[in-house]
Order: structure tokens, then sequence, then C-alpha cells
């Protein structure tokens, strides 16, 4: 874990122009933070709704070759599973000798979907935050905390680069850190989450909705215990605050003992099992090659598997129960 120390690595990158290729949830958020940290930022972005977002918000806007060739710095904050083709066609054709990259995750550089040529200085900077919270911890003069990088190192100012950006982009402020990490590791922690309690937590939620609805209880009633109280995102900011087993005090004396004991039941050795196994197909990139065929494919299992989700009756019943809630 890294705070910026005294040295003054701000003449690294003080006169360089920072291209933010993507003004989506983070582009904008970070494209801001840094202009108002004294940084020249400039948008590059196809001829959509974001671009003309950009533009309201006062930024020069290329498309992404032109954007490319101006910048010395480039962000790429587009969505990953397209950031192959924008690179291959319209970043690597154009991109200045020298320059820095900065992803914002670690899945394209980790499986070699984008190999920048040598001379290019490759670094990680992946919020632990989504987009809007990046700039709203800024404007309320706090950090947010991230895993950061250096990948490729042609001029050994690297580090001073990434812990520059990291600066301007107000990380180091309270509340805020970088974690030293790698574009691996970052890949393995962030895709484990989706593929295990997050996935989890969505079809246990519907397992739970099955056995509470057919023992009688009513679908209204069981949507708003789940998730649809706000409870949920309570107990997540508890456990942001005081940590995962110290939040339990904020919990009665009743729901303390269920979880305790009844909780380890779940996790037999066969889910553990599981667990690994998808941790090494994300590392061998078994998981990365499926989703690519996916995408090749027209992501006919992925809207398959939406419109599967869409045909439970906890939808019609969630529909209803947000009506009324006026959501
Ligand atoms: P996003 O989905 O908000 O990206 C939108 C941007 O992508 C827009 O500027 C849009 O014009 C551009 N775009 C979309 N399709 C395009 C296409 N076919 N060709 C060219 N441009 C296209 O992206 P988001 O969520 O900000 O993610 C960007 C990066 O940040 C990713 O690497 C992601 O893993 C990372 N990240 C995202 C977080 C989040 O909270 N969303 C959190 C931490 C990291």
């Amino acid at each position: 874990m890294t705070k910026l120390d005294n040295k003054d690595y701000f003449s690294e990158i003080g006169n360089k122009i920072i291209g933010i290729i993507g003004y989506g949830n983070q582009g904008k958020s970070q494209a801001l933070n840094l202009r108002d940290s004294g940084l020249n930022v400039i948008v590059g972005n196809v001829n959509d709704n974001y671009a003309k977002d950009a533009e309201k918000d006062g930024f020069k806007v290329y498309d992404i070759p032109e954007a490319v060739k101006k910048s010395d710095i480039i962000f790429l904050l587009i969505p990953d599973e397209i950031q192959k083709n924008i690179y291959k066609n319209h970043i690597e054709p154009n991109i200045k000798i020298g320059a820095t990259l900065v992803f914002a995750s670690g899945y394209n550089y980790f499986y070699g979907f984008i190999r920048p040529r040598s001379d290019i200085t490759v670094l990680m900077i992946a919020p632990r935050m989504i987009g809007w919270g990046v700039r709203d911890v800024y404007v309320n003069d706090q950090g947010f905390p991230s895993l950061v990088a250096v990948g490729q190192d042609p001029n050994n100012n690297g580090y001073s680069i990434l812990m520059t950006l990291c600066d301007r982009l107000g990380m180091f402020r309270k509340g805020g850190c970088a974690v030293l990490s790698s574009f691996k590791e970052e890949t393995l922690v962030d895709l484990l989450s989706e593929h295990s309690w997050v996935g989890v937590m969505l079809y246990s939620f519907r397992a739970y909705y099955d056995v509470a609805t057919e023992l009688g209880a009513s679908p209204a009633s069981v949507i708003l215990e789940l998730y649809a109280s706000g409870e949920l995102a309570e107990i997540a900011k508890s456990m942001r605050d005081m940590g995962l087993f110290n939040q339990l005090k904020t919990h009665s004396r009743t729901s303390q003992y269920g979880q305790l004991t009844r909780g380890p039941l779940y996790i037999t050795d066969e889910f553990k099992k599981t667990l690994k196994n998808e941790a090494i197909n994300i590392l061998n990139g078994t998981f990365a090659r499926e989703w690519n065929d996916e995408e090749n494919n027209g992501y006919i299992v992925y809207n398959r598997l939406h419109e599967m989700a869409k045909e439970h009756p906890m939808e019609t019943e969630e529909r209803k129960l947000y009506k009324i809630l006026g959501r």
C-alpha cells in the first residue's frame, strides 16, 4: 500500500496532454478530477451522447484516432470487451512514440488481448469505486482506493507517472489509497468476486424466494427482506466502515447467533472446490476465452440467461412492488 511521498513527481507530467478515451462511468469522473487538479485533459470518443456530454462539460472532444495522436498519456476508459478492437484499429496506429497507456482494469493486458509496443509505458489505475463515486468523493475533498500497477516501463519512470496520476485523481486524500498490485491480481480478485459471491447472491436470493413463498410468505415481504428495503446496502456500508465481522454488533443478538451458526452450513467443501476451480479458470484464461467466444457468437448464451432470469415469477412481483414504492 502506498501514499504519495514528498518527492515532486509533477514535473513528469505537468505539461503533458492527457487523453481520456471514453467518457462513460469512469471516463467522465476521471477527466473532471484530472482537469480540476490542473492537468491538460482532452477527450477521445465516438460520436454519441457521451461525446456530447463531454462537450457540455467543456472538454475538447476528438474522434479516438485524433485524440490518441495528440495525447502523451492515454486513459483507456471504454468497456473491457471492446478495448481490444478499438486498440488495434484506432489506438495502435496513432499512439505517439514513448506515450503512456493507462488501463482501469487488468483484463486486456493480463490476457495479452492488448500488447502495447515496447516503447509504451503501461500502467493500471483500477478504482475500487463506481464511476460517479470517483467524482463525488473528489468534490467532497475525499479520496478513493484503487489497485495500481506498472506493467511496462521502458523509461524507468512508470512509478513516478503512476503516483502523480493517482495524486491528481484525488486518490491520496482521506479515505483513499493506492494498493500496489499487478494486472494479474486485479483480474483475479475482480472476476472471482463476480463469479462467486456476487453471482451466488443473485441465485441464492431466487432460491430463498422459492422456499419462503412455498411456505406461505408473500412475495412483497420476501423482496423487501432481501434487498428492496435497502437494509442490504446498509449492511454493506457497515462492513466498509466497521469491518466484516465487527459490523455484526449493529445486528440483534438473535440475528448474530443465527448468522454465526447457520452461515457456515452453506460453505461446504464442494463450495470451496468450486471457488478454487473458478479461480483457476480465471488465471489460466478459460473464462476469458469462453467470454470471447460468446462475443464472437453474438451473445447467444448471455441473452438467453437474461431472458431466463426474467421468466422467474419474482420478476413480476418485483415490478408490482416497485410500482407501489414509486421506483
Ligand atoms: P462505460 O460502459 O461507461 O463506457 C462508456 C464509454 O465507452 C462511452 O464513452 C462510449 O462512447 C464508449 N463506447 C461504448 N461502446 C463503444 C464502441 N463500440 N466504440 C467506441 N467507444 C465505445 O465504461 P466504464 O464502466 O467506465 O469502464 C471503463 C473501464 O473502467 C473498464 O476498463 C472497466 O473495467 C473499468 N472500471 C469500471 C468501473 C465502473 O464502476 N464502471 C470500476 C472500476 C474500473
